[in-house]
């Protein structure tokens, strides 16, 4: 069986020096490809679901898919609960079987966020081997990419990141840096990596206890992840690339074979060109033949 909470493989990937790719998907076909590149690379992974997929198909009927996928998978796999701000369903993920939860009160005034995550934590430490990862600063669309870039005050503080990882017993931490959720609008978007840098020496400086995350991958430069890497980024989230992935994969088949009605032929172009993503990151990511 190879189910996994996050906190432990990416603990082990920060030790080593590589990150474990996190990857959203919103349906069975993409959970089955993110799982199909993990096996053929020998790579650790994530699979996410934001909270609208999450609920479109039910926390149990994922948590079934993914004890079926992970269990006949020879490699580490992780069902993650991305960006949820709603404290009742972070609890009801956790008690369906999801193995790692993201509570996002990174909106909250400080205290409120590590009331907020602290509450998650603890459900989530009793339920059982759940871990959770908490947000400090603005990870925004990439329509403000460039404002919070450069606004300090919505970055996370490093002394506030010690503060805030400290009091609420996070097991994995989202600081925000400068990335941004969506395709970046310039080609060299700002991103602040000597900040990542400075949180993980002052959290992880005496050895790896709480991994990093890197929010925003999709559009990263390759030469970007490395440095992010090096600065201690143990996860890196993929969404929107393997959103564009399934809907231009689909769109250039139906308008391929227009005269064609066979679903399984557009799930398997499909498959095969989230797998192809998939690699790819997990070869940027270091991840490959580390499971
Ligand atoms: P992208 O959509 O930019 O890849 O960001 C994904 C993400 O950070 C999900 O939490």
């Amino acid at each position: 069986m190879s189910i996994a909470n996050a906190k432990e493989i990416m603990i082990e990937a920060a030790k080593k020096g590589y990150a474990v790719g996190a990857f959203n998907v919103t349906d069975l076909i993409q959970f089955e490809a993110v799982i199909d590149a993990a096996v053929e690379t020998k790579s650790p992974v994530i699979v996410q679901t934001s909270v609208k997929p999450s609920q479109f198909y039910g926390a149990d009927v994922l948590v079934a898919i993914y004890r079926t996928l992970a269990q006949k998978a020879p490699v580490p796999v992780v069902l993650h609960l991305d960006h949820c701000t709603d404290i009742d369903y972070c609890k009801k993920c956790a008690d369906a079987g999801y193995t790692n939860i993201m509570i996002d009160a990174s909106k909250q005034p400080f205290e409120e966020n590590i009331r907020q995550t602290k509450e998650v934590v603890d459900y989530c430490h009793n339920v059982g081997d759940i871990s959770v990862e908490g947000e400090l600063g603005t990870v925004g669309g990439v329509e403000d990419q460039i404002k919070v870039a450069e606004d300090e005050a919505q970055l996370a503080n490093p002394q506030q990141s010690v503060e805030f990882v400290e009091r609420t017993g996070v097991d994995i931490f989202a600081p925000a840096i400068g990335t941004a959720h969506g395709v970046y609008k310039t080609k060299n978007p700002k991103i602040d990596f000597d900040r990542l840098a400075t949180i993980n020496k002052m959290l992880n400086g005496g050895g790896i206890k709480t991994p990093l995350v890197v929010h925003g991958g999709t559009g990263l430069p390759e030469d970007y992840i490395k440095k992010l890497l090096a600065a201690g980024g143990a996860k890196f989230n993929v969404s929107t690339e393997l959103k564009h992935t399934l809907i231009d994969t689909k769109y250039e088949y139906i308008t391929a074979h227009r005269d064609e009605y066979d679903p399984g032929k557009i799930d398997k172009v499909v498959r095969e060109a989230t797998k192809k993503a998939v690699m790819h990151w997990m070869e940027m990511v270091e991840s490959v033949g580390k499971a």
